[in-house]
């Protein structure tokens, strides 16, 4: 049996401070999480900075994309990938800004206009990418949109976090899963969050909900896209079982970040004391995806959910590691999706040769 993964005082004041401020915060500290059978345990902890994850790691010759470039955790995450020596292409809605980014960074970066809620701009993203002829070694699909108020907004006919967040990045995967075959270990990193579990409707996710919203709350369908990212790494994991590619799901910890800028003033204001009182820094908040792109202990490990540099499996939670409906979730993306999906087979992992693709387009 393993251990429940120690709450540090840090974390129990987040914990503590988080339910003084948001009642549902207090779920936080409900489920125990236990380090996940199998996953080697990482010398790092929430604690530890994405500059300190990937000390001693050279990345010269990788080519990583980011997603959400140009704030917070995805800034970071391009800064620490970048001074590593990997290439880094990172994406904004605005192709200005992404280059702005680029130019605050020591490395080399390109920018990318991504707007995750127009599959067009997906494709077009990732056209560009693929145009540069390389492997993709690391996928960071960062970007998040968290809206605010209680009127449900729809992108493309679909509940807006669940569009932008999972099926933006369902699409980009997709797009791009034929550049992460050649890489010699190719590594998807999605970012998801402990609302996950904390802050989920009591039916997990509720497809039949998802064109016409009832009952809806936006930190409910924010929790849901989360969850969604958690069990899309899950399911990504499982077929590409037998490739070089892994995927895996990390919550980054709570950050004073630009992601609450749709909130209403109340919760805003409560989110920044929180963040300031008990968050991590960005550098802490970047540790958990650097980690799990580069560490050279995971290159086998996918499919698993990693918060504070460790992959954990919230006990009890009847959603986390739910594979039919990871499964239901597959299938319902691939139906939202169809028309823009490219269609690939999947490599015979006994060939040595570069992957081939198969029929596509
Ligand atoms: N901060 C936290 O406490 C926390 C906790 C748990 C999970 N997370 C997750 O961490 C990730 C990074 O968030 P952050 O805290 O760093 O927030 P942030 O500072 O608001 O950054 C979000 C990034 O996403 C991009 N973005 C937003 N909407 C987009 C869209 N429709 N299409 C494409 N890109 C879009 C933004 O770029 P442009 O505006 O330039 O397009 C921005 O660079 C998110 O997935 C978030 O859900 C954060």
């Amino acid at each position: 049996m393993t251990p429940p993964v120690r709450t540090s005082r840090r974390e129990f004041l987040r914990l503590a401070g988080g339910a003084a401020v948001f009642p549902t915060l207090a779920a936080c500290g409900g489920p125990d999480r236990a380090p996940t059978e199998g996953v080697p345990q990482s010398p790092f902890d929430g604690n530890s900075t994405a500059a300190e994850v990937t000390e001693g790691i050279d990345l010269s010759g990788k080519l990583a994309v980011v997603t959400g470039c140009t704030s917070g955790i995805g800034f970071e995450t391009m800064r620490v990938l970048a001074a590593r020596g990997a290439y880094v292409v990172g994406t904004s809605r605005s192709l200005e800004r992404a280059r702005d980014a680029g130019r605050r960074v020591v490395g080399v970066t390109s920018a990318l206009e991504l707007e995750l809620g127009d599959p067009d701009s997906v494709l077009a993203c990732a056209a560009e990418i693929r145009s540069l002829n390389a492997p993709v070694d690391m996928l960071i699909c960062n970007a998040g949109y968290r809206g605010g108020g209680n009127e449900p907004l729809l992108t493309n006919g679909v509940e807006r976090h669940f569009a932008i967040n999972h099926l933006g990045h369902f699409l980009l995967v997709n797009r791009l899963l034929e550049r992460l075959y050649l890489s010699w270990q190719g590594r998807i990193v999605i970012v998801a969050s402990r609302a996950a579990y904390t802050d989920r409707p009591a039916g997990g996710i509720r497809f039949d909900r998802l064109e016409a919203p009832s009952d809806y709350s936006d930190r409910a369908a924010y929790a849901e896209s989360k969850l969604a990212n958690v069990l899309f790494a899950r399911e990504l994991g499982k077929r590409l079982r037998g490739t070089r590619i892994t995927a895996n799901a990390v919550h980054p910890g709570l950050v004073k970040t630009a992601i609450d800028r749709n909130l209403g003033g109340g919760s805003r204001m409560g989110f920044r004391l929180l963040a300031a009182l008990v968050g991590k820094t960005v550098g802490q908040g970047a540790a958990t995806s650097c980690y799990v792109a580069t560490s050279p202990l995971l290159g086998a490990v996918s499919g698993r959910y990693f918060e504070d540099c460790n992959a954990v499996t919230i006990e009890g939670d009847p959603y986390m590691e739910n594979d039919s409906l990871a499964a239901t979730l597959w299938d319902v993306s691939v139906g939202y999706t169809q028309d823009y999906l490219d269609k690939l087979e999947r490599p015979d992992p006994s060939d040595i040769g570069p992957w081939h693709r198969g029929a596509s387009q």
